[in-house]
């Protein structure tokens, strides 16, 4: 059979052409959703009085074959029929005879193409908050168990002041909130409907394009047919948001790197989440951090390759647009694989409690508080400042820490301090001491956990009222 569209054609398209402008390499992983989408077109053909009814049954049902020959790897598709719609429609017709020519009528590739991606994309975003919030579950549990672990807190990655590692860690859990957020917030308008839109303009069909959105579980259809063929700010969104995603894990990654280190040895990560070195025989390294941390380059790239796609394309469909193809597909492979990776290596990450807390004792931490301490007996904070600051000199020219001075010698340096400083110095204490709504007293911590919990609740409720 020659091209669906050769009529007004005289000759064969030239090879290297017909290769490089041909998508189905790629697109054929949007059957389902083509072959979802043509299933409610063609219903809503039939019971609009379009084509017969009978027809539409006829054709409904081939669909419905071909969807199962695909499935099977029992469809080839071919370089010569371009895209997943031609190769489809051509299947249809294979399989159907003439009738299955009906589909595409009052319809384009333009407004079937961009249905396509709706529904493909409608899917994962679901699925995508799905796995972001299995992630929250597994940095909850790790909180929950490391409500009483105390680590140093960083600043310029200098020593600054002492935090529990539950709020730390629900630092990351507040990320990925705002992530599902943004996910669920553009699932409103990757929830709209093209179809109906025709190539640019509308239909002479008297179609009915409610009817279709609500088969496909729509909230609304495109206002504007022009818009509906060209737009493709759901995908950049889809980037952006994904972006952010990756952007957070790889600032997690680069702790787990750090914290795996000797010099921290923070956590130890599972043996099942790392791999080996070919001549090092110590070597245990923690790949997949590193990976997730070097991937999120590539998703980045996707987000500024699309914008630049569509920068200045006038209106209506261009060619360009189909360049938004492949970096969503390898978007939605990379965040997944990321995701779904993550989330056990987390759970089974183990937290070495006590060189967490060798770390704490062992540096100046806890000089804030000497400050805050002189400043509750009067003394203005700039000055506190200073006297502290000394004091650190003096230790550290002496090689001692706050915690091993004697009163003395605190005194050498302001009379404002007594017994009680042995007290302020510890590192509970200095943590405990920051007792404001969102600090890392362990109060606030036990709280901000519930609230969390909250949160991943209301998350999962969401995703209850999916079931497609
Ligand atoms: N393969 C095309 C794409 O992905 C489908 C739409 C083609 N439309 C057209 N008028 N050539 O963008």
């Amino acid at each position: 059979m020659s091209k669906l569209w050769g009529g007004r054609f005289t000759k064969p398209t030239n090879q290297l052409v017909e290769e490089y402008t041909a998508s189905i390499l790629f697109d054929k992983e949007l059957a389902e959703e083509d072959i979802q989408g043509s299933l409610a077109h063609v219903k809503m053909l039939g019971r609009s009085g379009i084509i017969p009814e009978a027809d539409a049954a006829v054709i409904a049902e081939g669909l419905t074959k071909v969807l199962a020959k695909i499935k099977a790897g029992e469809l080839a598709f071919s370089v010569g029929d371009e895209d997943i719609h031609m190769n489809i429609e051509k299947a249809l017709i294979a399989e159907i005879g003439p009738v299955g020519g009906k589909l595409h009528t009052g319809r384009s590739r333009n407004d079937q193409v961009a249905t396509d991606m709706h529904l493909y994309l409608r899917k994962r975003t679901v699925e995508i908050a799905g796995l972001l919030h299995k992630l929250q579950e597994a940095l909850l549990a790790q909180a929950e168990a490391n409500l009483d672990t105390i680590l140093p807190g960083y600043t310029h990655l200098q020593r600054a002041q002492p935090i529990l590692l539950a709020h730390h860690l629900l630092a990351y859990v507040s990320m990925l909130e705002r992530d599902i957020g943004r996910f669920r917030d553009s699932y409103k308008r990757v929830n709209v409907l093209p179809l109906g839109a025709g190539a640019l303009a509308g239909t002479t069909f008297p179609i009915d394009r409610h009817f279709v959105a609500e088969q496909l579980g729509f909230d609304g259809v495109y206002e504007n047919s022009l818009d509906a063929v060209s737009d493709r700010d759901f995908i950049v969104e889809f980037l952006a948001n994904s972006s952010l995603v990756m952007a957070h894990l790889s600032r997690l990654c680069e702790e787990l790197v750090l914290w795996s280190s000797t010099e921290f040895g923070f956590i130890e990560l599972d043996d099942a989440f790392c791999t080996g070195s070919s001549i090092m025989p110590q070597k245990k390294n923690p790949d997949v951090p590193e990976l997730v941390r070097g991937k999120t380059g590539r998703v980045y790239g996707h987000l500024i390759g699309l914008l630049t796609v569509l920068k200045a394309l006038p209106l209506a469909y261009n060619k360009d647009m189909q360049e938004d193809k492949e970096g969503m597909f390898d978007t939605v492979r990379t965040l997944e694989g990321a995701l779904q990776l993550f989330a056990p290596m987390i759970a089974t990450m183990k937290v070495r409690t006590e060189r967490m807390r060798q770390a704490v004792n062992r540096d100046f931490s806890n000089a804030t508080d000497i400050a805050d301490y002189l400043v509750t007996k009067g003394l203005p904070f700039r000055q506190a400042h200073e006297v502290i600051g000394r004091l650190v000199l003096y230790g550290i020219e002496h090689d001692k820490f706050l915690l091993d001075l004697t009163l003395a010698e605190f005194r050498e340096f302001s009379e404002l301090f007594d017994e009680n400083i042995f007290e302020v110095l510890q590192p509970e204490h200095v943590v405990n001491a920051r007792n404001v709504y969102g600090g890392t007293a362990r109060t606030q911590v036990e709280a901000a956990l519930g609230r969390a919990r909250q949160n991943a609740a209301a998350t999962a409720e969401w995703m209850a009222g999916f079931d497609r």
